[in-house]
């Protein structure tokens, strides 16, 4: 499809001009036809320049030619609206500060967020991203939220006022997405043993599996078995689920069942499996997926790491863990407990 592409005319160069420079000069349907400001030392014109946008001396100039279909005025000067309506050919538009502002704002955010989170995915068998990716995305956050607050006050423009709801709303996803990283980071704190409910251990390892890899197109079916209690640290178990959890998805290419299974067997012993109908694993590789460093996935993508922490978790808890798979079928991971003792109250967590 031939597409003409958007012409942009920027006026204002200063810190929003350069803004938007660096983010429209990016986009491949995007002209921008020149830039605009009453101050010839506007920083923001020595960077068009390096850019090779035109620099216009005049605001009119600007607007009136090049054919026009957008200008984004961020000058933030109260004089500039009228004349620029007064002078724009009648096809072009006009998008306010505020709502440019908004708009660089949340093209920023997105792409942080998305940076941040394929580090998630590349670290998610680790657990140690936790505590930088939230620290770094929540910064950002407040900076929108923040705006998104003055944008509701600035204009009474319907538009406006929607964009600054989905911005809040975002923002308070993304804290939430924080606030369960963070727990996830001081997975090390006290290291002591108590009583676990594994299927409670299992939901909320899914939870924290949700933000390091995409579960769009997966079901997730639950067996849980009533009273499945371990004696073990709770950090480490949930670690543990977090990295079976993101290997089985990560398996599954497109469509798949991720399923998440506790019994408790007439004798007592407690097992846990998480299964895929993902990719499967070869037998000549089973003997080498819990050695540290082993990895399928592509450089930047695993660590290798994941299945030998886990595997060290469950020798510390004297348990043992076995993987049925077949290749294009599917693949179980089982866990058997050592036996619990049945009295033992659950702890919360
Ligand atoms: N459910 C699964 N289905 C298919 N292959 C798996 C599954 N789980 C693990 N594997 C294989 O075992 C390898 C080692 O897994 P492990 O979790 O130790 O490391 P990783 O997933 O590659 O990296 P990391 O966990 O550090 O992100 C994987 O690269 C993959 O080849
Ligand atoms: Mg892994």
């Amino acid at each position: 499809m031939n597409t003409s592409p958007t012409k942009i005319a920027i006026v204002g160069a200063g810190k929003g001009g350069i803004a938007l420079l660096e983010l429209l000069h990016q986009i491949p349907d995007v002209e921008i036809v020149g830039i605009a400001d009453k101050d010839p030392t506007a920083p923001g014109l020595k960077r068009a320049r390096d850019l090779n946008v035109q620099v216009a001396e005049r605001v009119q100039d600007l607007i009136q030619n090049h054919g026009v279909n957008l200008i984004m005025d961020v000058t933030g000067d109260p004089s500039m609206g009228p004349l620029i309506h007064a002078t724009k050919r009648p096809g072009s538009e006009v998008l306010s500060g505020a709502a440019t502002r908004l708009l660089w704002n949340l093209v920023q955010h997105q792409s942080k967020l998305e940076a941040e989170l394929f580090q998630a995915d590349k670290l998610a068998g680790l657990g140690s991203f936790a505590a930088g990716i939230a620290h770094d995305i929540n910064n950002p956050l407040q900076l929108i939220l923040g705006l998104a607050e003055n944008l509701t006050d600035e204009q009474d423009l319907d538009v406006v006022h929607e964009q600054a709801r989905d911005i809040t709303e975002a923002v308070k996803r993304t804290s939430a997405l924080c606030r369960d990283l963070t727990s996830y980071a001081r997975r090390d704190g006290a290291g002591e043993v108590v009583p676990v409910n594994l299927n409670m251990k299992m939901d909320e390892a899914l939870k924290i599996a949700r933000y390091a890899v995409t579960l769009q197109d997966i079901t997730v079916v639950k067996h849980y078995a009533e009273a499945a209690t371990v004696i073990g640290n709770p950090d480490e178990l949930l670690h543990v689920f977090v990295n079976l959890i993101t290997n089985a998805v990560q398996a599954i290419t497109k469509r798949g069942t991720l399923t998440l299974q506790t019994t408790v067997g007439p004798d007592g012993g407690v097992s846990a499996s998480v299964s895929d109908t993902g990719c499967g694993i070869p037998k000549e590789s089973f003997s080498k997926i819990f050695e540290p460093l082993y990895t399928t996935k592509p450089p930047g993508k695993g660590t290798g790491l994941g299945l030998y922490n886990v595997m060290s978790v469950i020798s510390k808890m004297e348990g043992h863990i076995c993987v049925e798979s077949d290749v294009g079928v599917g693949t179980t991971f089982r866990i058997e407990f050592p036996q619990v003792q049945p009295t033992m109250p659950c702890a919360p967590l």
